[in-house]
This record gives C-alpha cells, structure tokens and sequence, in this order.
C-alpha cells in the first residue's frame, strides 16, 4: 500500500499524486474492457440491450451479469484461429452452468471438467461425454468412476495413486479408458504464483526433470485398461504472450521424443492447456488469439520437425478467455466514507464472497458508475465490500466521480471467469444471480441463492 506523507492522518495534507493514470472520461466503457455492445444510452449502462438500472430493479443487486453474445463470440474466434485440426475444450472451472455449456456445446467446443460437480452440471446440460475431459490433481473414485461410466473422452492422469485407481475402476467398467498424462515442464509463466502451475514446486502432474513423467508414462502403458493417447501441459493463467508456450512445447516434445525412442510409442495427441489473458484494466494487453494459435502451432511444428516426430493433435483449454471479459458484476453503492484525504471507501452490497481473486491474487480490476452520467469532479476511490475483512477489496484503485452516492450503480468488468465458480458464503451472505442478457432480454441463469437456501444445510 503506497504510504502516506507524515501528519496526513491529522493536518489538512494534499497527498501525492496516485500513480494510477487519471483517465479522460470516467464514465468510458472501453470496448477492450467491457463485452461486445456494452455502451451508455442516456447516461446508463446497458449490457446486452439491457439497462442496468433495469437488471437490478428485476433481479436484485448485486448481480453477475453474462452477455452471452460475448461469450459465443469468443468461441469462434477460437474455433476460427486454432481450426478442425485442435480440440478446443472450454476450462468449466472459469464458469459453468448448464446454458453456458449449451452455447459452448452450440459453438463446437468441447468441455475440460475438473470435478464430479462440474461432469455432473455438464451432463445434466445434455453435454456429450465424448467431447469431456476430466482433470483434476486429486480425483476421487466416486468422481473417476463417474467419468468412466459416463464415457468421457479423456481423463488426465495426474499422479501415480491415480494410474492404479483409474485403471482399476476402468477394468471393472470393462473399458479401456483414455488418458493423457499431465507433464510439469518447469516453466515459471509471468504470472502469480498461485495461478502458475508448470514450476517445479506445485502440486499439479508429473515432472519432467525427475523422470516421475517418463515413469507414469511406462506405468500408464503398462496398463490394459487405460489407453495412453498423449501428454499434456498447463503453465498457467492470465498469460499474455507464448514464450513461455514456447519453452513448454520444446520440452514436452522433448519427451514425446524421448518416449519414442525409448519404448517405441509415438503418441499422436498433445495438449498445451489454458492460460491466455484477458484485460482487466486499461494497463492489459492480452495478445490476439489468432496470433497465439498460430505462434503455437508454429512452435510444435518446428519442434516436431527438429525431433523428427509426426505433429501430433493439439488440444488447448481457454476457461477466462472465454467467459471473462463477458461478465460483469453489478453493485449498489451503500456508503461513501472519505478517509482523511488518502482515498475514499466506497462500500458496495457484495466483496469477497462474490469476487475472491483480488484478496486471492491481489488481481486488478476496474468499474464504472452504470447507473447514471457525472460530470463531478474525479476522486480517488478503493471499491470494499461488506465482509468483515480488511482485504475485502473489490477495486483496489479506481478514479470515481466525487459525486458518487448511495443508491448509484457500479460495474465491475472483467468478473465472468473465477468469481462465480470460486463465490463463497462468508458472513452467511447469499451469493447472487446469474443473469445472461441478450438483444434486450434478459434470462437468470443462476439464481439468487436465499438465507433460507443457507439455513436448509445447517440441521442443527
Ligand atoms: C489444466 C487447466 N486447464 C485450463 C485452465 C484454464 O485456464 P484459463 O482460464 O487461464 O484459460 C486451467 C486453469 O487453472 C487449468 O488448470
């Protein structure tokens, strides 16, 4: 936190200027920010044709709002830029309900699932089992022998306890079930910590460097009832350029060569996972998609050449670049409190509980007041929530019109991947809505969970 001058806590101390850039218009819904068609009309936000002053008097604030417009979108450019020969599966983790994986299924994606929770919300969806695949570090036998049963496409195998595990609940189910086995390559991606996952020390798959991944690979071969298809990798997220796609794709062709050589098997399928970034605030500048999906077919086929290897099928996993920039969280204001000249706390009705990942990953985001046009003065404003927390911060740092009141309307942008799947019920606070809008109307997905919803799993 920047540090304020001596005595400002008690004298009349104008403070230094905040490093955040002041912009021209406050109220400006930048078009690389906020979803396809979000515009002001009278003053108001409107969102999927819809106004927000509208979405909150029919729904009940706060809520997330999805312009599913966006999210169909994104699809195709997807399909568009990485064409026939990638398998795209969307990351369900990012967000999942059971419209949003009709649209995905309708857009020709298929669907990467990391728990029983999300096979089950993706089947109920009517999602095809064969365009499923299943990860997770730590999948129970209830989840993988729900996954076989149903018949999912891939399941990637995450560690040894699992090669045994999966092979038995296959053999028992009488099929010979597919599997990738996921590789930690050793690559540290530009991003936090907690989202970067192909480092050496971190939980997800099988290192590379140690032999552990060659190992699972023979152990996985080794076994009737699992068929091994391929490796995958996942350096991590909110990613904004390939070179550190470019270390991981060397390496783990490195060990598809590798395998080849020693055991014989050329495996005909690669997937380099999720991880591309989205702008949050005017200061991202996520890289074009079609650039990527050429940048990285380009890499593994240089690889490819250089091992001497068949290219092998690639399959990537967008979860936040697909649903991200679509979402957006609608807050009412409830106080306004100006602290001693260092900033004003603008508590809005949600925090936390509806959007973890800036007290998670101290992740920057950005808003606007919807609800109505100021021409009032810009101050300097940290947007809270109401949870009993210091961290509770929804902006960290925001210029807001000095006019802002209790009652206006503040849109959050950027909040359609990782704040509804990762929503908590801190202080017993219901989580809000899902509300999808499209050419003026607009569809809860979600709804509103209640205090009584809450009070039903307390049995006393
Ligand atoms: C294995 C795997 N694939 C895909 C994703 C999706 O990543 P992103 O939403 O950054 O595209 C994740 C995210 O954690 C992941 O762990």
């Amino acid at each position: 936190m920047r540090a304020h001058p001596a005595g400002a806590l008690h004298g009349d101390v104008t403070p230094p200027p905040h490093p955040l850039r002041q912009p021209a218009d406050l109220g400006f819904v930048d078009p690389a920010i906020w979803p396809i068609g979000a515009e002001r009309v009278g003053g108001a936000m409107q969102l999927g044709g819809c106004d927000v002053r509208d979405l909150l008097a029919k729904h009940g604030s706060p809520a997330y709002v999805v312009v599913e417009d966006d999210v169909r979108t994104r699809c195709r450019n997807y399909k568009a830029a990485f064409g026939e020969d990638t398998d795209i599966y969307y990351a369900a983790k990012a967000f999942l309900s059971k419209a949003v994986a009709r649209w995905i299924l309708d857009e020709g994606l298929s669907l990467d699932v990391a728990t029983g929770g999300e096979l089950a919300t993706a089947l109920a969806a009517g999602f095809p089992a064969e365009r499923i695949l299943m990860h997770g570090n730590n999948k129970s036998s209830e989840e993988m022998t729900a996954a076989v049963a149903a018949g999912v496409s891939r399941v990637v195998i995450d560690s040894e306890h699992e090669i045994a595990r999966l092979a038995h609940i296959a053999e028992a189910a009488g099929v010979v079930q597919k599997v990738l086995v996921r590789v930690t390559v050793g690559v540290e991606a530009h991003t936090h910590e907690f989202i970067a996952t192909a480092h050496e020390d971190q939980k997800f798959g099988f290192s590379l460097s140690s032999g552990a991944a060659m190992e699972a690979v023979r152990r996985v071969i080794a076994s009737p009832s699992l068929e091994l298809v391929g490796l995958h990798s996942h350096i991590g997220s909110q990613i904004f350029d390939t070179a550190g796609f470019e270390v991981a794709a060397h390496r783990v062709v490195g060990l598809l060569a590798a395998i080849r050589d020693a055991i014989g098997v050329t495996l005909p399928e690669l997937d380099l996972g999720g991880g591309l970034g989205i702008a949050y605030t005017d200061e991202d500048d996520p890289a074009d998609v079609a650039e990527v999906a050429k940048q990285l077919r380009a890499i593994v086929e240089r690889e490819c050449a250089a091992a001497d290897l068949p290219v092998p099928r690639l399959a990537v996993e967008p979860g936040r670049a697909i649903v991200g920039p679509a979402g957006v969280t609608l807050y009412e204001v409830g106080t306004v409190k100006d602290v001693d000249h260092i900033r004003t706390y603008v508590s809005v009705d949600g925090g936390m509980s509806d959007n973890i990942r800036t007290a998670l990953y101290d992740s920057a985001y950005t808003c606007v007041l919807a609800s109505r046009e100021s021409d009032a003065e810009p101050m300097l404003a940290r947007v809270v929530g109401k949870h009993c927390e210091a961290g509770d911060i929804v902006v960290r740092d925001v210029w807001l019109p000095a006019d802002l009141a209790p009652g206006d309307v503040l849109a959050v942008a950027a909040t359609g991947a990782y704040c509804r799947s990762m929503a908590s019920n801190y202080n017993a606070v219901p989580r809000p809505p899902v509300i999808a809008v499209k050419g003026g109307t607009s569809t809860v997905l979600l709804r509103r969970e209640s205090v009584d919803d809450l009070l039903a799993l307390d049995l006393g």
